[in-house]
């Protein structure tokens, strides 16, 4: 997730360009630039963050060494997924002649062989992004007319984008396009035009907005703006006034930023499993075939949710591949003298990447000669930079303390990774690969049915509100996702939450259920089924209150329970991805109701950087 912006009109374009970028800041961080049509061709700055100084505030202090005359311009805010963010990797990006400029949101899924043929075609690539392939392809396809230009790019490109481009063959114009990710015009005052990836970056200049849709183009200069779809043909379209102020449209709207990317979580499902698998089942995870030769058991550590997703990784990979794996709280790991070496394949989780005690794991790791491949959502972090091989999640900057998104493309990775050891390993047909990578494929959608059901959920919140102390079940999978439902509803509601192996409750902790104690009952996994929906009948024995948490055709659990909530059809291993949601939405529904601070709960930090 990237934040880009663009000007045209008659006031000098870098501040302006600057400013928005500065409000586009909560989307991504790791680098910006700003490139500007001048009379002399295409003028740039950009830069990376160094040495604790963030990008944007580098690039505050260059620009002045561009041309103030200059009244259009695009700018980006970068949160990298292809290359490192460094000066070189951030955007614009410049074809050859340096006469187009681009600044793209999305990943290009085809990337590579867009490039191998550009490459071989004499075009000289000067990034490690995926996004530089459009700059090269729109100086190949121009013959005199910009959205033509980017007309002949589209149509070669795959994958998500919000695309600004211009050209200093055409001062005062720049053109626009989105596929799968969010892109605006505002109309400003006499004839000059904003477009941005989202409101807050134009908000200060206008509040009249046009909201691109996907397969749509804009095309503005100081004469006006026009909308087409790819082919040419001219797309009808209205302004809208937005009324929101600054703090909520930098939230799109939402009250939190928890529910915003909780709702994010379909597209960064999308993303992350963009260009990781073709059609017909084979994993592609971009690391040489020989990092992982000779491993004969996989350790994942993590903490917090990254651990939760852990949990689920080795499952997965036990279950699929029948290779050796434990999961290890990152702040234990290196403290037991772990059983690792050149065979261990240590995996370590974490969305930030800056966490204290898993860097240490992976520290531990090395020391003891395993070789450690990183699961994170930032590149450049640390833990991406320490360890051996790295695998992004493209979930985009995760802004509330609360992990959401960050979990679910975990679990999405996981299962990439599990598939992928397990086909090595002989033990996954392609027909089954295929069929789970489709699978996979399906889950956003059902994400987006039970997100289209938010308010049972916030009912069933409201219900549990008022507890001080409520208990997680499920069996297998699902006291993974249990464990990570009950972390949610403790972080931000201030609840009493434990998460226990079904079967394990009647074993002490039973003595703690009572009418006033709700039990969240998580009961996907079809072999389990008997066995929970008898644990169910012990807590409703001591007449504890269950909401269960499950399939449809579960009648006799649905009876027993006081409260039901139906999960969209989905297997027994990819569960996880989806039943998770419902529970962060209970603990976001019930956070609210106690009037919590939702997004920054109290004691917690998003960054934990000490031991
Ligand atoms: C999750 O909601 C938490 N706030 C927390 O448990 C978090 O997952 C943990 O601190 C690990 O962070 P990391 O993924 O950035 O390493």
């Amino acid at each position: 997730m990237c934040g880009i912006v663009g000007y045209t009109g008659g006031r000098p374009a870098a501040p302006l360009l600057l400013d928005g970028l500065q409000k586009l800041e909560y989307r991504g961080y790791d680098s910006a630039g700003i490139a500007l049509l001048t009379p002399e061709g295409i003028r740039m700055v950009k830069n990376a963050g160094h040495g604790g100084v963030m990008a944007l505030e580098i690039l505050a202090g260059k620009i002045g060494a561009l041309p103030m005359a200059a009244s259009a311009g695009i700018g980006h805010t970068r949160w990298a997924t292809h290359g490192r963010p460094t000066d070189i990797n951030a955007h614009p990006h410049l074809d050859a002649s340096g006469e187009f400029a681009i600044a793209h949101n999305g990943i290009i899924e085809n990337y590579m062989p867009l490039r191998a043929r550009l490459r071989a075609e004499g075009y000289v690539f000067r990034s490690e992004t995926d996004s530089e392939v459009v700059a090269h392809l729109l100086a190949r396809h121009y013959s005199g007319d910009l959205a033509e230009a980017l007309r002949g790019a589209l149509a070669e490109i795959e994958g998500s984008f919000a695309l600004i481009v211009m050209s200093s063959r055409h001062p005062g114009q720049l053109a626009a396009a989105r596929r799968n990710a969010p892109l605006i015009v505002g109309v400003g005052a006499e004839s000059e035009f904003f477009i941005a990836s989202d409101i807050p970056a134009v908000l200060k200049e206008t509040r009249d907005i046009y909201v691109l849709e996907d397969g749509e183009m804009a095309v503005a200069d100081r004469a006006g703006v026009c909308f087409t779809d790819f082919a040419g043909d001219p797309r009808p379209k209205t302004v809208t006034r937005v009324t929101w102020d600054a703090a909520a449209a930098e939230k799109a709207g939402y009250d939190h930023f928890m529910l915003k990317e909780i709702d994010e979580q379909p597209q960064a499902l999308r993303d992350t499993l963009s260009g990781r698998a073709d059609k017909s089942g084979v994993i592609d995870l971009g690391i040489a075939a020989d990092f992982f030769a000779d491993v004969d058991r996989v350790a994942f550590v993590g903490c917090g949710t990254a651990y939760h997703a852990c949990l689920v990784g080795r499952e997965l990979l036990e279950q699929w591949a029948r290779l050796p794996a434990e999961t290890a709280i990152a702040s234990e790991f290196r403290y037991r003298q772990p059983l690792v070496d050149a065979r261990t394949l240590v995996v370590a989780v974490s969305q930030s990447g800056e966490t204290a005690d898993t860097l240490a794991a992976l520290r531990e790791a090395k020391k003891e000669g395993a070789r450690v491949l990183a699961v994170t959502n930032v590149v450049g972090s640390t833990v991406a930079r320490e360890a051996d091989e790295v695998l992004f999640t493209w979930a985009g900057p995760e802004i509330a303390v609360a992990s959401t998104k960050a979990y679910t493309t975990q679990l999405e990775i996981m299962a990439l990774l599990a598939m992928f050891l397990a086909a090595r390993a002989g033990r996954l047909a392609a027909e089954r690969s295929a069929a789970l990578l489709k699978e996979l494929r399906s889950l956003p959608a059902k994400i987006e049915d039970i997100l289209a059901r938010k308010e049972q959920l916030r009912g069933l919140a409201a219900g549990l509100s008022d507890s001080s102390s409520a208990f997680f079940i499920g069996r297998g999978l699902d006291w993974a996702v249990a464990l990570e439902g009950a972390l949610k509803l403790k972080e931000i509601s201030y609840i009493h939450a434990e998460a226990y192996a079904a079967g394990e409750l009647k074993h002490g902790t039973l003595a703690l259920v009572t009418r006033e104690t709700p039990v969240i009952a998580v009961a996907t996994q079809r072999t389990l089924y008997e066995k929970t929906l008898s644990n169910v009948e012990e807590v409703k024995a001591r007449e504890g209150r269950v909401l269960a948490v499950t399939r449809a055709e579960n009648k006799e659990l649905a009876a027993a329970a006081d409260e039901v909530f139906f999960l969209p059809p989905v297997s027994d291993d990819l569960a996880p991805i989806i039943t998770v949601v419902p529970l962060q939405l209970i603990a976001y529904y019930a956070a609210v109701r106690r009037g919590n601070h939702v997004d920054k709960p109290r004691n917690l930090a998003k960054t934990v950087t000490t031991e």
